[in-house]
């Protein structure tokens, strides 16, 4: 077990770039034992060659053999993952009729068939042995709707509904199960999502930085908390979707996107 976190083993999907490269990072430090998890293997074993204990997992997790081969990996009863971040996930902004639909499955399959399987396989492991944590990456737009950025939108509310739910089921087994859900955050996610021209509309006070949501998100795991919301600006604008008319939210959402 690291000397500050509480985890004794990680496992994170997405681990080449932005928010899970930084969660890789914040546990790394601790020299935390820790699966990483993306396409990029070169990526990966850079990442290895700078930090202790890192286990290499290149996967495409929107492909049958590549999703299996990491819930497998997460089930393991002979090296445990006390820590699962289901982080990998991306985003397509346009309007809905002008966009690949084979995109949009692939976008449906890693941020809503892929992490659901993986939090099955996490939990099935961790609730018979008492003790584990399970961290969902959604986003904040999962609490609103989103034109122009509507199945990632979708996708998140499932990761939200289905991570709150989840928080519920397990209460008094000791796992944790929390979703993160950042707000505007500089990554490769404004590239793969051609969202940068819009995205840089934002002023610099409204982003946060891949490194506080990590260790926001790992803070709120470890505390069990149900829903973590790095920032504060943040934090005031779920807690506003939450009074808000439904109908003046989805106005006020298509004004923002116009
Ligand atoms: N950035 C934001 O503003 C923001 C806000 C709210 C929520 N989020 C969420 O935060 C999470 C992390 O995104 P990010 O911002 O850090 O973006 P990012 O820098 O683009 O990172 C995405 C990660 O997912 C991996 N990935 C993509 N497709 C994959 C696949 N088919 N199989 C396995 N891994 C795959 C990528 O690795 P490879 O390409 O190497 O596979 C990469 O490591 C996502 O779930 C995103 O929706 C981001």
């Amino acid at each position: 077990m690291a000397d500050r976190v509480p985890f004794s083993s990680a496992l994170v999907t997405g681990a080449s770039s932005g928010i899970g490269e930084a969660i890789v990072r914040e546990l790394g430090r601790e020299g935390l034992p820790q699966v990483v998890v993306a396409r990029r293997g070169e990526r990966l074993a850079a990442l290895a060659d700078e930090l202790p204990a890192l286990e290499i997992l290149v996967a495409d997790l929107t492909t049958a053999d590549g999703l299996e081969r990491v819930a497998t990996r997460v089930a393991s009863t002979v090296e445990p993952i006390d820590l699962v971040v289901n982080n990998a996930g991306f985003g397509t902004s346009g309007a809905f009729h002008t966009l690949d639909a084979d995109r949009l499955d692939r976008e449906i399959g890693l941020n809503v068939r892929a992490l659901t399987r993986l939090s099955h396989a996490a939990l099935g492991a961790m609730v018979p042995r008492g003790r584990g944590h399970l961290l969902n990456v959604s986003s904040v737009v999962s609490f609103q709707p989103a034109p122009k950025l509507a199945v990632y939108a979708a996708t998140k509310s499932y990761v939200t509904q289905l991570t709150e739910s989840l928080h519920e089921e397990v209460r008094g087994t000791g796992v944790h199960v929390t979703a993160l859900c950042p707000g505007l955050t500089r990554t490769e996610f404004q590239s793969v999502s051609s969202s940068s021209g819009y995205a840089e509309q934002y002023p610099e006070w409204m982003w946060t930085s891949a490194e506080q949501v990590a260790r926001r998100g790992l803070d709120d795991v470890a505390r069990n908390r149900a829903i973590s919301v790095p920032g504060v600006l943040y934090r005031s604008m779920v807690a506003a979707t939450g009074v808000l008319p439904r109908g003046v939210l989805r106005r006020l959402s298509g004004l923002v996107q116009r």
